[in-house]
């Protein structure tokens, strides 16, 4: 993240973010090398959260029609699925356990991942309020399903629980007695956890739904590939070490030593140390202090994005690249001769300026001096970049000038010759490369942004690059030269690529002048726009 981001962070909280960033962003750059960026997992870890989900749901139902639900033979049940019929419904137990751990696994990197990337805040408060329960709905989840199993692990976890909930007076008598003698224990409570086995999971997937909401094409699927891969490795992890059951619980004995899944229950033996009320304290007090984060300061908040309705038809593009969901098009409200214009939801918008980027009146090429678009930016709007490019273009130096749009969150944040910063490379209208190139304003454009997979404002990257393969609209014109623009993709630590790869096309712009005189643009087209104008 740039420096002027991080300015009023609180200490600590600063030095723990850039220490995570750097963390997963080595991890990250080692993924893409790896598995390439498109199947990067750390950057759909959410969407491999969501694909365990559905691993761990199939699953379950499939254990369900063999599970015994009464408290005398759920043990049995459990045992004949691991043991005779360990080929399909041992293996079906195996992906249920080892799904719902890797979701804890992953839930807690992608928890981590946007809290290093700082895309908690403002009016990203949402997806980050509305993880925090999903934490709780997934625990629950986990340890009714331990408790099911109704072996020695699960006794442990029945005696702790029971204690644990015993401190709430909403079960009129003790919950604890039922763990006390085999008579005590009633079939009814093992019907309930049955029930709350399936009904939690149900919970969770609509909470899943709801935090999603606010984010437009949400990625909940990860590529085949990636699938494919999940799925090939649960399956060898199962056939390796088989999910099993300990011991049958015997109320008669106390469990001693039990082998904890220390993903699920790493607070159980706290429960013993520090009591039940100071673990509901540790747990409560830790969750109110993530839901908080969002509000903590330091409060910056950009001003959102603004429709100007003469110069909006109502195209509806700002609407599909808008990656927050912030805009959408209403009745007209003017006597424009279109029957849609565009209207911001502030309250959503994160200013990224992609919907500036994505609109087609921002075009630099128009001679008037209030350059204004349908779609602006209050804090820099077209007319501002217009200006800031010349005026960039102008302090250009050397035989080889070129001229960087970078974002703010990539390596170009850090750069302080010849850049133009946005906050968000989409930003950029690919009009306003013709513009720059097309004037002659520099013999080089370098659209700089931030790591392939680790897009601060989500679909910045792919837009740029489905603009400039001319995939998407606003397309890069055809007469752009292809050889005087590049694109570096590269977070805030990897700096030296970044260096080296403007230096490359410096390089290569210095061959291309050497073979041929640049001809950059052609005169009578773009007095043909600007008439058009
Ligand atoms: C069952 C658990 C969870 C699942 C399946 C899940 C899944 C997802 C998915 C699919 C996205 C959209 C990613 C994209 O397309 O860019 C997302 C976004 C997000 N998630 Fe989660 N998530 C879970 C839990 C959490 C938790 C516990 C937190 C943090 C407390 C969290 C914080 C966020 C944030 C902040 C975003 C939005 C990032 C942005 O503004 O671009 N999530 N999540
Ligand atoms: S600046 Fe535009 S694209 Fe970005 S969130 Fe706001 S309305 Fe959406
Ligand atoms: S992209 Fe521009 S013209 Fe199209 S709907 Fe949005 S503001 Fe209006």
């Amino acid at each position: 993240m740039p420096a002027r981001e991080k300015a009023n962070d609180w200490p600590p909280l600063r030095f723990a973010k850039a220490g995570l960033r750097r963390v997963f962003d080595l991890a990250e750059r080692g993924a893409e090398r790896l598995f390439s960026p498109a199947l990067n997992p750390l950057a759909q870890i959410g969407a491999i959260s969501f694909f365990l989900f559905w691993i761990v749901a199939v699953s379950g139902i499939y254990l369900f029609i063999f599970f015994d639900t009464g408290i005398v033979d759920a043990y049995s049940s459990v045992e004949w699925i691991s043991g005779p019929h360990w080929y399909h419904a041992g293996v079906m137990r195996s992906f249920h356990r080892y799904a719902s751990d890797l979701m804890v696994v992953t839930i807690a990197l992608h928890m981590l991942r946007e809290f290093s990337l700082d895309r908690y805040r403002g009016t990203r408060w949402f997806s980050w309020f509305t993880g925090i329960p999903l934490v709780w709905f997934l625990y629950i989840s986990g340890i009714t399903g331990y408790w099911l199993v109704w072996d020695m692990l699960a006794q442990y976890v029945a005696v702790v629980s029971a204690k644990l909930l015993d401190v709430f007076p909403v079960f009129g008598e003790p919950l604890a007695r039922n763990f006390l003698t085999p008579e005590h224990l009633s079939s009814r409570f093992f019907s309930l956890l049955v029930f709350l086995h399936i009904a939690v999971p149900l919970i969770l997937l609509l909470g899943m739904w709801i935090h999603i909401q606010r984010i437009s094409r949400p990625k909940v699927n990860p590529p085949r590939l990636l699938a494919a891969l999940i799925l090939a490795a649960l399956l060898a992890v199962s056939l390796w070490k088989p999910a099993t059951s300990q011991a049958a619980a015997d109320l008669s004995r106390v469990p001693v030593e039990v082998g904890l899944d220390w993903l699920y229950l790493p607070l159980y033996p706290l429960a013993g140390s520090i009591g039940a009320w100071s673990l509901w304290g540790l747990l409560v007090g830790i969750s109110i202090m993530l839901a908080a984060m969002p509000w903590l300061p330091p409060f910056r908040r950009a001003p959102a994005a603004v429709v100007d309705l003469p110069n909006c038809n109502g195209c509806n593009r700002c609407v599909e690249d808008c990656p927050y969901e912030a805009i959408r098009l209403v009745p007209r409200t003017d006597s424009e001769p279109f029957p849609h214009e565009a209207e911001v939801n502030a309250d959503l918008c994160v200013s990224c300026g992609i919907c500036m980027g994505a609109c087609p009146s921002s075009t630099p090429f128009r001679r008037v001096d209030d350059l204004k678009t349908g779609i602006d930016l209050p804090g820099q709007p077209l007319r501002e970049v217009r200006d800031d490019v010349i005026a960039a273009a102008a302090r250009l130096k050397g035989p080889q000038r070129v001229l960087v749009l970078g974002c703010e969150h990539g390596a170009a944040g850090g750069d302080v010759g010849g850049v133009v910063s946005f906050p968000c490379v989409a930003m950029v209208p690919p009009s306003l490369i013709d513009f720059i190139l097309s004037k002659g304003l520099a013999d080089g454009v370098a659209v700089a942004g931030c790591s392939e997979s680790a897009c601060y404002n989500r679909l910045g990257v792919e837009w740029t690059k489905a603009r400039f393969a001319g995939t998407r609209d606003p397309y890069l014109r055809k007469r752009v030269p292809r050889e005087r623009l590049a694109t570096i993709w590269a977070s805030p630590f990897d700096t030296t690529r970044y260096e080296a790869e403007k230096a490359a096309f410096a390089a290569r712009l210095a061959a291309l002048d050497a073979s041929a005189p640049a001809e950059a643009g052609s005169d009578d087209i773009h007095d043909r726009e600007e008439a058009e104008a």
